[in-house]
């Protein structure tokens, strides 16, 4: 078998994937023609064409310019289910999605719909594969915070179909501290907490995801390779970076895979995990992501570790993380 094929056969766990971001163009444009909602690019090849990101903002503006397509449970469902299928493909067994719930209230969809769509998604893929994962209501920061507490509000009355709450959008400007209301009322509720910070925000902002935030997972977190002081607080604590290698290449938050810090990461003896963030929009799904890592030098014995880091830095169940370790 060669290499790329037993990457997609490792046992994983994604734990940084925008169920938005797996909408691929063909998708967009069935569910805007069901919907009659009309998407700003003419067809599947000019979205395609737009797909040239300079940064994070540039992708974001994209990325929420296609989510009106997104309205009833079925499309959620839908989309979720096509995500699944091809995660299930690449060796997932547990996926952790995060929603931009705020962004879908203000569209005028409710937080039902939402999660029925994805819910079911997930209980089919179980039935069917013995998947298992969940949803992590992501909060976007780059919109007024009581309109994440409102989110919120929608959820309280199903708070078990979720596992997590996140943090996501324009990072600068827009520091984990904004948001610790929300985060001690999420906690309140039972829920586990992970936020975006050191993408391209600055280290400090990871220490705050940590030290005010309490998170037990950081996205992206790789500016945490500027600051030892920020590193020696995630290796102290064993919480875990959600790394998306094509990502990072994609809205250049690093020059060139070469540049990626991931094996200074890990030389730091940070948890690290591979995901990938947005696939539609950034080229590849999670196997992909593995075997960016490849030019990198990465062994068989590496990727073997760095899933297993995965299955452990999951909020997947005790007994389930036994049986994929
Ligand atoms: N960063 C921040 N917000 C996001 C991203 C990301 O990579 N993808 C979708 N929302
Ligand atoms: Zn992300």
């Amino acid at each position: 078998m060669s290499l790329p094929d037993a990457l997609s056969r490792l046992p994983k766990a994604e734990l940084h994937l925008h169920v938005e971001g797996t909408l691929e163009p063909e998708l967009a444009f069935a569910l805007a023609q069901r919907n009659g909602v009309r998407l700003p690019y003419g067809d599947v090849e000019e979205l395609r064409r737009a797909y040239d990101f300079a940064d994070l903002q540039s992708f974001l503006d994209l990325y929420y310019a296609c989510m009106p397509v997104l309205v009833t449970a079925a499309d959620f469902h839908d989309l979720t289910a096509a995500y699944l299928a091809r995660a299930h493909a690449d060796g997932v067994a547990h996926a952790e999605l995060f929603v931009d719930l705020q962004v879908h209230l203000g569209n005028g969809v409710s937080a039902d719909d939402v999660l029925d769509g994805m819910t079911s998604a997930l209980a089919a893929a179980g039935e069917r594969w013995g998947m298992t994962g969940g949803v992590i209501l992501c909060v976007v920061r780059d919109r007024p915070v009581e309109t994440a507490h409102a989110a919120l509000d929608a959820v309280a009355h199903r708070v078990h179909d979720l596992v997590g709450i996140g943090l996501d959008s324009a990072e600068v400007g827009y520091p984990p501290s904004l948001f610790v209301s929300v985060f001690d009322r999420a906690a309140a509720m039972g829920l586990h907490r992970v936020a975006h910070a050191g993408e391209e925000g600055p280290p400090a902002y990871v220490r705050e995801a940590v030290e005010l935030l309490g998170v037990e997972r950081v996205d992206h977190g790789i500016r945490a390779v500027e600051d030892p002081d920020v590193l020696a607080l995630l290796v102290g604590r064993g919480i875990a970076l959600t790394v998306c290698p094509l990502s990072n290449v994609r809205l250049r938050a690093v020059p060139d895979l070469a540049a990626h810090p991931i094996r200074a990461l890990l030389d730091a003896g940070v948890q690290v995990t591979v995901n990938s963030d947005d696939p539609a929009y950034f080229g590849g799904y999670a196997a992909d992501n593995y075997a960016a890592l490849l030019a990198l030098g990465f062994t068989a014995e590496e990727f073997a570790g760095l899933a297993r880091t995965s299955v452990r830095a999951s909020f997947a169940a005790d007994d389930r993380k036994a049986e994929l370790l």
